[in-house]
């Protein structure tokens, strides 16, 4: 059982095992990525009922790239499908959605579509769902880098007196809390570039389910695992 009254503030999630999941079922690498956007459906919908204020996943990396033009184009319109079918109902239930990621590289349509659910979404004010897309950690700290220097050739801010706040206001995640617990499905045990910064002292949980099969009670188990690791943030 969950206990209702520590739960994570912050949850991210890698998502992975879509085309190992395909595999296993001799159908194309897109069908599982298909049934992963249906195992995000169900997650976000638990995230929210259970109180968890931010959802972060991460749907494609800046390595993604590295795959078939057939694979990339795919998943990208399956976003496209999964924003324009849920966007009523993530408003309904006061989701605001965020996306953290140079999503602009990514085709038109799903531009498109991300921005009208942004704008549709903004003053929501239940779970924040945040999709890392086109991310990666150190892409993500090389541009606050760029951003922080420019500030320093401008005169504004002295090289000296930049702080660890300053660094993280200019990550994409800025406002948002560190993650709390971070999950990874499919037995992979590695971040792959998934918010390196901000995981200094996340809880990790692994689990061997690939993604589209991972339901409500998987994620309820790595809360409630979660729920019995005991944090010290470097104290004793
Ligand atoms: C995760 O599933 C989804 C993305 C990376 C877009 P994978 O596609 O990586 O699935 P596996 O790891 O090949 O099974
Ligand atoms: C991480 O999974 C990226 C996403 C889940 C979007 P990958 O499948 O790309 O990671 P590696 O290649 O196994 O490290
Ligand atoms: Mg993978």
């Amino acid at each position: 059982m969950i206990d209702l009254e520590k739960i994570p503030e912050h949850v991210a999630i890698i998502m992975d095992g879509n085309g190992r999941w395909a595999e296993n079922r001799n159908l194309p690498r897109i069908a599982g990525h298909n049934a992963g956007m249906i195992a995000m459906k169900g997650i976000v919908k638990a995230a929210s009922a259970i109180g968890v204020k931010h959802l972060t996943v991460y749907a494609f990396s800046t390595e993604n790239w590295r795959r078939s033009s057939e694979e990339i184009s795919g998943i990208f319109k399956l976003l496209v499908i999964y924003v324009e079918k849920e966007l009523d109902e993530l408003h309904q239930n006061n989701v605001k959605v965020r996306i953290l990621g140079n999503y602009d590289k990514l085709p038109k349509e799903a531009v498109k579509s991300l921005e009208r659910t942004l704008e549709t979404t903004k003053g929501n004010t239940g779970l924040q769902f945040n999709i890392a897309l086109n991310y990666g950690g150190r892409n993500e700290i090389l541009r606050a880098v760029k951003k922080i220097a420019m500030k320093v050739e401008e005169g504004i801010l002295k090289a000296d007196e930049i702080t660890e706040r300053d660094i993280a206001d200019n990550l994409y995640t800025s406002g948002i809390p560190d993650p709390d617990l971070l999950i990874r499905t499919s037995g992979e045990m590695r971040l792959s570039n998934y918010l390196l910064w901000q995981s200094a002292y996340s809880e990790f949980v692994f689990t061997d389910v690939l993604w589209p099969d991972f339901t409500r009670k998987d994620f309820e188990n790595a809360i409630e695992i979660f729920q019995h690791r005991k944090r010290r943030f470097g104290g004793r």
